[in-house]
């Protein structure tokens, strides 16, 4: 049977994984900034990770949510205490299209409204509603332009509040830093009259921090540093570092109801596991505090790189923005310097999300490649 061939692959295979490094089929190893799209959080293998996930699965894979399963109320207490969200509630489920898809559908079901508003160059995830709200019509079926999603631009409150005064908006659903877009990210006098407008417009306030969450920023969600109060929240890259698992908090003033939302797989044992290695790393490496460090040590060394017009984003969501495209150079530091990046809507842009656990000399590493590389291209 032949793979439905949807995505444009590189020629590399990775067969095992550790730390920062990647393993391919010759043995040829790979510094990874780009954490398979800033999904591992702790680092590939590492061995606590390995350690609960596998004595979980001897205990007990799976079992429904038509039971009590004490490892979710675990995983939210320890959540509620590390990203000082404790008043929330948890919901999980499976990824970061799923997260959206049930925040969209709760502040709907909150506001008895259906029309939602999000920003222009931001990025959702790929089931029905969640794409619906993403700004890229080529990713767009017929089936998903049904929903009434209107796309103001980042940083326009006249816009968003003309769309607001309408009275018939359920939710504003917000990248803090947008990813897939490019590493945008609005003022902090935005966010905040982003939350007042919702507030005098009764319109749910969704905070999407699949991939800026769980550290990534050097704050627990990017949302912290502006001092704004979502009423949804949602996660999936770093929760389980590369084990699928996603999850919404959701606000106390939102009411749940038995049957409002469900899944089969969603906060099942493993997933859970996962979820609290992941956690427990955090804490006992300090790793927002190396994110902090580490990013730091980057913007400051990045500083001479030729060629380099800007560095945006913050902690180790990066952006290296160029005066070329930079799809060549990517391919280069691949295949000649073994080493992972990311791109971005923006073409001259370089994504880095490493694992938070990346050193100061896997950055030197990093700099010395990309910088040796421009300097033999011709542009
Ligand atoms: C901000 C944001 N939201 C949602 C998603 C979708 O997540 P998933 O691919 O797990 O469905 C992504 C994925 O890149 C993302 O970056």
């Amino acid at each position: 049977m032949e793979l439905f061939d949807v995505y444009p692959l590189y020629n590399v295979s990775p067969l095992k994984a550790e730390g920062l490094w990647v393993y391919d089929k010759d043995g040829e190893k790979y510094l990874d900034l780009y954490g398979g799209h800033a999904v591992i959080s702790i680092g590939h293998s590492h061995p606590h990770y390995i350690k609960k996930i596998s004595a979980q699965l001897e205990a007990l894979g799976f079992y429904s949510n038509a039971v009590q399963n004490p490892l979710q109320k675990e995983l939210a207490a320890q959540l509620g205490n590390i990203s000082a969200c404790d008043e929330y509630q948890l919901f999980l489920c499976n990824s970061g299209a799923e997260a959206n898809e049930n925040a969209l559908k709760l502040a709907s079901f909150h506001t008895g409204r259906s029309k939602v508003v999000a920003f222009k160059n931001g990025f959702h995830g790929r089931t029905s509603a969640a794409v619906a709200a993403t700004d890229n019509p080529s990713i767009n079926s017929l089936l998903n332009a049904q929903h009434q999603v209107d796309f103001v631009t980042l940083g326009d409150l006249q816009a968003l509040e003309a769309q607001l005064a309408k009275g018939d908006v359920c939710a504003v659903i917000f990248e803090c830093i947008q990813g897939v877009g490019g590493l945008d990210e609005a003022s902090g006098d935005f966010y905040n009259s982003l939350e007042a407008l919702c507030r005098k417009h009764d319109t749910l306030l969704i905070a999407d921090e699949v991939q800026s969450g769980y550290g990534r920023t050097g704050d627990f969600f990017a949302f912290q540093k502006h001092g704004i109060t979502p009423d949804i929240i949602s996660m999936a890259k770093g929760m389980g570092n590369g084990f699928p698992i996603g999850g919404i908090l959701i606000h106390p003033k939102i009411e749940a109801k038995h049957g409002m939302l469900g899944t089969t797989f969603g906060g099942n044992h493993l997933a859970c596991a996962a979820g609290l290695a992941v956690l427990e790393v955090m804490e006992k490496e300090q790793l927002m505090k190396n994110t902090r460090e580490v990013s730091a040590y980057f913007k400051d060394k990045a500083r001479n790189i030729p060629h380099l017009k800007d560095i945006k984003g913050r902690g180790l969501m990066l952006g290296l923005e160029f005066d070329f495209a930079v799809a060549p150079l990517r391919k280069k530091l691949i295949h000649q310097k073994h080493i992972f990046t990311g791109g971005s809507a923006n073409k001259n842009l370089i994504r880095i999300l490493p694992p938070l656990n990346v050193t100061k000399e896997h950055i030197d590493l990093f700099i010395d490649a990309l910088s040796e590389t421009i300097q033999g291209q011709q542009l």
